[in-house]
């Protein structure tokens, strides 16, 4: 079993460039299935949840390839139209291939995503958005069946924000007949690169980054290339750490629009923030003040994903820190093991208090969930002591290399083999 071992209370220095993100990068590649052609992928990240997505995209039928951090996808050759339990299981995510596939073969079979670590995490809204396009959805033993002869553009109202449901919306209503308009669609900055790369291979779809979608079908794609956008969270990640830790990083390559009202935290806990084009300079962090209470809300409110890394930079600040987690039912997973590292902070139901302790300790910490993990590692960066932190099949999901980043910022971090 694979563990990182740290040896925390080095401050942090240097420049980093930012990797593609993870959730920029799951929906485009499964609307390179509507293509049916090649499509050049570029900035993508080399993490786990992108080997899942090769398996998937060559067990569909269409060749797959990565060279360094290009991804082509030739999905011309595609002749499937069901994705199997297994490889479900290794990726929720993967419903983001029921749009594509039943655009594409007027049919799709995959099985249900079921429950993660952070919740039920139900799919109601997308088959409902599917449902509104046409197609007939049968739920059977566990497996999801959609079939629909033509798809044809509707208007579809999502009662609760969701990502991956007006993802799976915009590229099913892609090759739909009509037109499509999605209201209270998600605006987080992976839904206008969808647009792009759907527009990219012949789409119509405009609004994208508003709560108002339109999409006009059409019948013919072909290939294109695509640039995956900077990943906002892994940005908000390494800024979190140096926040923790002290001194002085330099993030390159990033958003800096796309990390707001985060950026906003990490300055009203003390950090000095420059921005400028695609770099943002973080540093005056160690010594922080408790920020004012989060709520995490959909975009552009306060990013869920960042709610534990936020909460790991919390830990040592000095007063009261409130996290009031909204969207998911079960993102505090990463609370018992600060804990154990000395961490005072006071749970009920999505509420949590972190009362900056004097100092942390380091542990043998077990990571409950991908942005979890990635939290408990920024915890055992900023404390006193060696500490391990285990799971790395959940961190090594969204995070390129994390050893390497840090290692590259002077911090003391070593993957190594249990044996
Ligand atoms: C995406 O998940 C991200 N994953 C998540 O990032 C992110 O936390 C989440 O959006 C919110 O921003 C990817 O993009 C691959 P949702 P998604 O549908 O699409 C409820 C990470 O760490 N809901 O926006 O699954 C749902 O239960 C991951 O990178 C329904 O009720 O999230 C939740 O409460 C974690 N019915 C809320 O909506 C549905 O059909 C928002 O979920 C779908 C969702």
């Amino acid at each position: 079993m694979e563990y990182y071992e740290i040896i925390g209370g080095l401050p942090l220095g240097g420049s980093v460039k930012l990797q593609g993100s993870k959730n920029g990068l799951l929906p485009v590649l499964a609307a390179s299935v509507l293509a049916g052609d090649e499509c050049r992928i570029e900035n993508v990240p080399r993490i786990s949840d992108l080997d899942v997505s090769v398996k998937i995209l060559r067990d569909l039928g269409c060749k797959a390839e990565i060279i360094g951090n290009t991804a082509l996808v030739d999905s011309s050759g595609a002749d499937k139209c069901t994705i199997s339990d297994e490889l479900m299981r290794e990726m929720r995510s993967s419903v983001v291939y029921l749009g594509a596939l039943l655009a594409r073969f007027g049919e799709a079979e995959i099985s249900l995503p079921g429950g993660c670590k952070l919740g039920p995490r139900p799919i109601d809204l997308h088959l409902s958005a599917l449902k509104k396009l046409g197609a007939e959805v049968k739920l059977e033993s566990g497996r999801i069946s959609c079939r629909a002869k033509r798809l044809r553009g509707a208007e579809i109202n999502f009662e609760t924000v969701s990502v991956g449901a007006t993802e799976n919306a915009m590229i099913a209503a892609s090759a739909a007949e009509g037109i499509t308009v999605i209201t209270n669609a998600a605006r987080e900055p992976e839904i206008p690169a969808l647009q792009s790369f759907l527009n990219a291979i012949g789409g119509d779809v405009s609004g994208a980054g508003t709560n108002t979608i339109k999409i006009r079908g059409v019948r013919r794609f072909h290939g294109a290339e695509h640039r995956v956008l900077p990943d906002r969270i892994v940005g908000l990640t390494i800024l979190s750490a140096a926040a923790a830790c002290g001194g002085s990083v330099t993030l390159h390559g990033c958003v800096p629009e796309d990390m707001e009202p985060a950026l906003k935290t990490l300055h009203e806990m003390g950090c000095r923030l420059e921005l400028g084009g695609d770099m943002v300079k973080i540093s005056d962090g160690g010594k922080l003040n408790a920020c004012r209470p989060i709520k995490t809300a959909a975009f552009p409110g306060f990013p869920t994903d960042a709610q534990p890394i936020l909460m790991a930079a919390s830990l040592k600040a000095k007063g009261t820190s409130v996290f009031v987690e909204n969207i998911f039912e079960h993102r505090f997973a990463q609370i018992p093991e600060f804990r154990r590292m000395g961490a005072e902070i006071i749970c009920s139901c999505n509420t949590a208090a972190v009362m900056g302790a004097e100092k942390l300790s380091g542990a043998s910490l077990c990571s409950p969930d991908l942005r979890g993990g990635a939290a408990l590692v920024t915890a055992a960066l900023s404390a006193e002591g060696v500490s391990r932190v285990y799971g790395l099949e959940h961190i090594d999901r969204g995070y390129e290399c994390m050893e390497e980043v840090y290692s590259s910022l002077g911090a003391d971090i070593r993957r190594r083999k249990e044996e």
